[in-house]
């Protein structure tokens, strides 16, 4: 087991690629903390899973894009499990907005995209620094997209803060080294229902990658296990998993 006596948070763990991260870390042996906005009872199926795994967690409501409610949610963590070790910021939000459609990307689209993917990581690395500090090998993942790196994706504003946030991700990695390490994951197109494709989109999207199958979920939690426990000499990093895509270009 990769994070015996371990603790690990989850921003948005209830549902999608964070579900996924939840359990994946639980059968490594970690204690988990599955954060949630508005899924109450998906969080808590986690949680049944992972006790019913003969594992640890707790679900803990927070919406991580207010700074009070990232601290709350850092203090009722460690309260719960005396320590944290690993800090995965992967909630996110987003509205399918074409890019062409300039005027459609209203002030709340623009605020809420923000808010979630740009301040929430700041706001929840800030308040777990001293804890993830505690034992000198504490890690951060922050969840980016491979929209970072094209810009095409579900919105203006969504390519632009993932891409922000991989910048975020190498400045907390200069700063809070050598005892916090800090890596981005980059994933590509991932059949969660997280975004309004229309269908033509989605269908688009499902296409496969160059390794002949799409990317699923579980692709993401094996690359933060990796991130976390094995990648002990690398920070400021973000690894792509997107089934090449990015490095290759689509499987025409
Ligand atoms: N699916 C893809 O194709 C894809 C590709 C690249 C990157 N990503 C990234 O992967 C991450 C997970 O997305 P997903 O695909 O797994 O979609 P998802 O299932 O919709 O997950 C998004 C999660 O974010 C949580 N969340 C949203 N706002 C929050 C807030 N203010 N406070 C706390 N939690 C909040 C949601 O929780 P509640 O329901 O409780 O609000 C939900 O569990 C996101 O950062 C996304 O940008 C996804």
């Amino acid at each position: 087991m990769k994070f015996k006596d371990k603790v690990v948070l989850v921003t948005g763990g209830a549902t999608g690629i964070g579900r996924a991260m939840c359990l994946q870390f639980a059968r490594e042996g970690a204690a988990v903390i599955v954060n949630y906005s508005k899924s109450k009872d998906r969080a808590k199926e986690v949680v049944d899973l992972i006790d019913a795994m003969g594992g640890q967690a707790v679900e803990i409501q927070a919406d991580v894009s207010r700074d009070r409610q990232a601290r709350q949610l850092i203090d009722q963590a460690v309260a719960r499990f005396n320590r944290l070790d690993i800090l995965i910021n992967n909630a996110g939000w987003t509205r399918f907005i074409p890019h062409d459609e300039l005027d459609a990307l209203s002030e709340e689209i623009l605020e809420k995209t923000w808010s979630v993917t740009v301040k929430a990581p700041i706001y929840c690395t800030r308040a777990a620094v001293p804890h993830l500090r505690e034992y000198g090998a504490g890690a951060v993942i922050n969840i980016t997209s491979s929209a970072a790196y094209t810009a095409m994706g579900s919105s203006i504003i969504y390519c632009a803060a993932k891409a922000a946030l991989a910048s975020i991700t190498k400045s907390l990695a200069r700063t809070l080294a050598p005892e916090i390490r800090v890596n981005a994951i980059a994933p590509g197109f991932v059949d969660t229902g997280f975004v309004n494709w229309t269908p033509e989109v989605l269908a688009q999207l499902q296409k496969k990658t160059r390794l002949g199958r799409s990317i699923i979920a579980e692709d993401i939690a094996d690359a933060a296990v990796f991130l976390a426990a094995d990648a002990n000499a690398s920070t400021g990093q973000t690894i792509l998993v997107d089934g090449g895509v990015v490095a290759l270009g689509p499987n025409a």
